[in-house]
């Protein structure tokens, strides 16, 4: 049964057990951002780590780079973003909510908030402008990125020229983008400043459409293997209208938030279009050479683009459960911000406790785990449950005598005895 307070739940756990916290919140909060708190910066860091072991360095045929946010202003000019980047907007005359004239339903000509009249509707950039040096006027101008991938357009030739990578082969870049968002997101779904992790697959043209059906299963596949609900999920082709001043197909990769499908990912065919508007716009030749045949030619582009924060929330909506009298959050261990916690029975009995600080101490060296020695047992788990650590220690008297520790799952909540000596072991087994 799909529970349909799942969203407010998510929140209030995210705010009370430091996952997300509102932007600027002292000030009466900034809408549309968020800051990450001690554990949620360590679910996006496992995402991206996650997501860069999987597509480069488990993988010959992709490299990575990391291109600055501010670029040269005419990168904008050349993808076409300053004059096709755009989104059309409308605003009620009496609530003044503005909205995105492609996120109301089809046919709908009032405000969904008041039922106002709506204005006709505007067309907008949304990105942000900012200005390099002291003054402020127009031949200062420069964007923030609102999307990382031109940066790896602009540095094809350099990582062509270092690498010598031979067709099909990728460019990836994590990093921050920024969208002067005008309608108001569910939570972190849509937010003025973001993450993305993309990746340029450049390639032969008549090959893209086999790349691009690749794509989408190892997009898919590695939502799943993140613990993202496959049966969530489903993708969804752009049609002709929706598509994007640079694209030729497009498809999304949608997940189910509460009962509507909405964007997760989008794998987009660029075809030539990025690096010829580049080399046209900088004199520079960015054709790639055949090694074998000598032929110069632009490279087509199948571009899958992936949304760190609306992985991560569609990760605590796949993993979130209420069991009797717990909550706990499956995350996969892989991911979750503890790999475990370490407890000693009683924290007003010295010899535990010192045998526990030397145990958590000795796995704080290869993990990130949690020392908690507040009030019972019981409450300490469920306490762990809730931000989803996969398992718990515990020292016990029977430890001072044989050096063993309970250890508890937290799917199964069933406990064993192992050596101590067996932890570290017993722990990356599971977690690799
Ligand atoms: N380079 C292609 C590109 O930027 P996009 O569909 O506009 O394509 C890619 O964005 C992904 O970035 C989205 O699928 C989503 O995961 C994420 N994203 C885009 N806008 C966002 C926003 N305002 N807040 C959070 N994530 C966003």
């Amino acid at each position: 049964m799909r529970d349909n307070n799942l969203l407010t739940k998510i929140v209030s756990l995210c705010k009370r057990r430091g996952f997300v916290f509102p932007g600027s919140e002292i000030y009466g909060g900034l809408a549309n951002t968020f800051d990450y708190g001690p554990l949620g910066v360590e679910l996006l860091r496992n995402i991206k780590n996650h997501w860069w072991r999987t597509f480069v360095h488990q993988r010959e045929d992709i490299l990575g780079i990391d291109g600055g946010i501010l670029l040269n202003r005419r990168v904008w000019e050349a993808s076409g973003h300053t004059t096709g980047f755009i989104d059309v907007l409308v605003e009620c005359k009496s609530c003044h909510k503005r909205f995105r004239a492609d996120h109301l339903p089809k046919g709908i000509n009032k405000c969904p908030e008041c039922g106002g009249e709506l204005t006709e509707p505007r067309k907008f950039n949304p990105m942000f402008k900012t200005f390099i040096g002291p003054v402020e006027e127009e031949a200062a101008v420069i964007y923030l990125r609102p999307e990382t991938a031109q940066a790896i357009f602009v540095n094809f030739q350099n990582v062509v020229n270092t690498f010598r990578p031979k067709l099909p082969f990728g460019i990836a870049q994590i990093g921050k983008a920024f969208r002067n968002e005008i309608t108001l997101g569910k939570f972190i779904f849509r937010t003025l400043e973001f993450e993305q992790m993309e990746i340029e697959y450049f390639i032969q043209e008549k090959e893209w459409e086999k790349y691009f059906e690749e794509w989408k299963q190892l997009m898919e596949n590695w939502a799943v293997s993140l613990g993202v609900k496959r049966e969530w999920l489903r993708w969804r082709a752009h049609t002709k209208d929706e598509l994007a001043h640079y694209s030729k197909r497009t498809e999304d990769l949608e997940f189910e938030f509460e009962g509507e499908f909405k964007e997760l990912y989008g794998l987009a065919y660029r075809t030539d279009f990025d690096l010829r508007n580049h080399s046209e716009h900088s004199g520079k030749d960015l054709r790639y050479q055949d090694p074998k045949t000598g032929e110069k030619f632009f490279p087509h582009v199948v571009e899958p683009s992936f949304g760190v924060n609306r992985t991560f929330l569609a990760i605590l909506f796949s993993a979130y459960r209420e069991e009797d009298k717990r909550v706990v959050l499956r995350l996969k261990p892989q991911i979750a911000p503890y790999k475990a916690a370490v407890f000693p029975l009683l924290a007003n009995k010295k010899e535990l406790v010192e045998k526990a600080r030397r145990i958590y101490l000795s796995l704080k060296e290869e993990f990130n785990v949690a020392w908690d020695d507040r009030g019972n047992i019981g409450k300490r788990y469920f306490a762990q449950d809730e931000i989803g650590t996969p398992w718990c220690i515990t020292v016990d008297f029977q430890t001072l005598k044989d050096n063993t520790v309970t250890i508890r799952d937290r799917d199964t909540t069933k406990q064993e005895r192992i050596g101590v000596g067996k932890i570290k072991e017993y722990l990356k087994k599971r977690i690799s």
